[in-house]
């Protein structure tokens, strides 16, 4: 901006405004307004993202310079009770999509007297239109590390597995040299920091299956087995990898943890809604006029995200609904866009808010046609261990097809809701959630449904099925 101004001067708003988006200062700068006042920022807490773009991810310089291990450091000064009471009172949940207590399942490890036990990390982020731990292991690489060496250090993990997405080599390359470095600094090893306390970690590519990113299929992967879920329990605080006593954590579950343990869980807790503290990131995707990551504190209406940060459909177009955290959260209507993001909201639907991921339809997206993508989705990614999981999704996604190409019949929703009712008993949520879409579809979009079933007609004009083509003749 000041080589703009210098070499135009007197024209300094214009030039600078062309040339800068924003300026990272809280004042406007020759014009420049801060980037807090933009509509995409405003509305955001940025904790877990404050390193986001400010620092070099390859530098743990840059990391420890701003405040990084010293949360570390500080656990390393408590008992391993006083580290898991601290993240219990910040009331950190797993974001994984579980919302299960971190705490909680640190004290479950903690307890369990075989050895060696495993701190592991998800990091398989198998959903479509969620890429929010993809950018936490791009920009903080280091974050993830910390708040795993603390909860080694909390439960009496001494080893520990990152396990990434094949698709993400991005990710995978930064968490290597993150690792490395820490290793070099003494922060993983024999002695962490000194302190006796041994912790080391590994980075584990991923299978490319969705189902890995269920815990006992990832367990199940990192001892190089087929990724497929296990049936529980024994549930992996008692028998984990290779048999050992293990705990799963979501990417940004683990990040959460340096910032309680550095700033305590009082600060933690200052932002949040009633019931649900701290922040959540979101990748809001689809169709928006503003895509990106945010980070925003718990018990935020989604509103402000989808129209506030991200600016609403394209012009012209109306909000039709949005599709949280992935193929078997359902959907949202878009009458209901204000709802808080936490989890409540999204049970009192029959959805899960899932673990970050936003994706906005408007009415140029045909209910029945999402549909068909998650049923496609969740079919192709069964992993064929359960008859009511694989062959439950497929008939669901064979009489989705049906109804799309205009040949649906009218037991078609009874058929579909008693399919949905046996899934229930799949062995794991992979099975048992994939008719939440379908369901999600009946609750809040029965007349879109009806057009289709009907009067074979798809008002958003998307099935092909439903187009029909008619010869009229001319005569001059
Ligand atoms: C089919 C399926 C896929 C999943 N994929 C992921 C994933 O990619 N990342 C993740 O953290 N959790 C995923 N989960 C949830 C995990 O099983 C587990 O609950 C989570 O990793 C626990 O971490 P948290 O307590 O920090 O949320 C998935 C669950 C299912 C059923
Ligand atoms: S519910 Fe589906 S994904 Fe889960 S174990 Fe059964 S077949 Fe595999």
């Amino acid at each position: 901006i000041e080589q703009a101004v210098a070499a135009q001067p007197g024209t300094a708003d214009g030039v600078a405004g062309e040339l800068a988006l924003a300026v990272l200062a809280d004042e406007p700068l020759d014009g420049v307004p801060p980037l807090r006042s933009l509509e995409f920022f405003r509305h955001q807490v940025r904790r877990l993202m404050a390193n986001c773009g400010v620092i070099d991810p390859d530098n743990i310089d840059h990391y420890i310079a701003r405040g990084g291990y010293e949360g570390l450091a500080k656990a390393l000064g408590m008992t391993d009770e006083q580290v898991i009471s601290e993240v219990m009172e910040s009331g950190l949940w797993g974001r994984g999509g579980a919302a299960f207590s971190t705490g909680r399942k640190w004290d479950f490890l903690r307890g369990a007297k075989v050895t060696p036990k495993y701190m592991i990390c998800n990091a398989d982020e198998g959903d479509p239109g969620s890429f929010v731990n993809r950018n936490l292991m791009e920009s903080d690489p280091h974050l993830i590390v910390e708040g795993m060496a603390i909860g080694g250090y909390a439960t009496g993990a001494s080893y520990g597995y990152i396990y990434i997405r094949d698709e993400y080599p991005l990710p995978v390359e930064r968490m290597e040299k993150a690792v490395q470095q820490a290793r070099e600094r003494g922060l993983l090893g024999d002695s962490v920091l000194g302190s006796g306390f041994a912790f080391d970690l590994a980075v584990i590519r991923g299978a490319g299956s969705y189902v890995c990113g269920e815990e006992t299929g990832l367990i199940a992967s990192i001892e190089d087995a087929r990724g497929m879920p296990k049936i529980r329990p024994p549930f992996p605080a008692q028998a984990g990898v290779f048999d050992k006593p293990s705990n799963v954590n979501n990417v940004e579950s683990y990040a959460n943890v340096p910032l309680i343990l550095r700033e305590g869980a009082a600060w933690y807790a200052s932002v949040g809604s009633e019931k649900h503290k701290g922040t959540k990131m979101f990748s809001l995707s689809g169709q928006v006029q503003r895509v990106g990551i945010l980070e925003v504190p718990l018990g935020t209406a989604m509103s402000d995200v989808v129209m506030g940060a991200g600016g609403g459909p394209p012009e012209g177009r109306a909000l039709k609904a949005v599709q949280p955290g992935g193929p078997l959260s359902g959907i949202v209507p878009a009458s209901d866009v204000g709802i808080a993001l936490e989890p409540e909201p999204f049970k009192e639907r029959g959805m899960f808010m899932g673990s970050g991921g936003l994706v906005v339809l408007d009415d140029s997206n045909c209910v029945v046609d999402l549909a068909i993508y998650f049923e496609w989705f969740a079919e192709d990614e069964s992993c064929g261990r359960c008859t009511t999981c694989f062959a439950g999704t497929r008939r669901l996604l064979e009489i989705l097809k049906r109804i799309s190409s205009g040949r649906g019949r009218s037991s078609d929703p009874e058929i579909m809701r008693l399919l949905a009712d046996t899934m229930r008993y799949a062995n794991c949520v992979h099975g048992q959630a994939a008719p939440t879409v379908v369901m999600t579809m009946f609750s809040f979009f029965e007349e879109e449904l009806n057009e289709h079933l009907y009067n074979k007609r798809c008002p958003a004009k998307v099935c092909r099925g439903m187009v029909r083509y008619e010869v009229v003749h001319h005569s001059d």
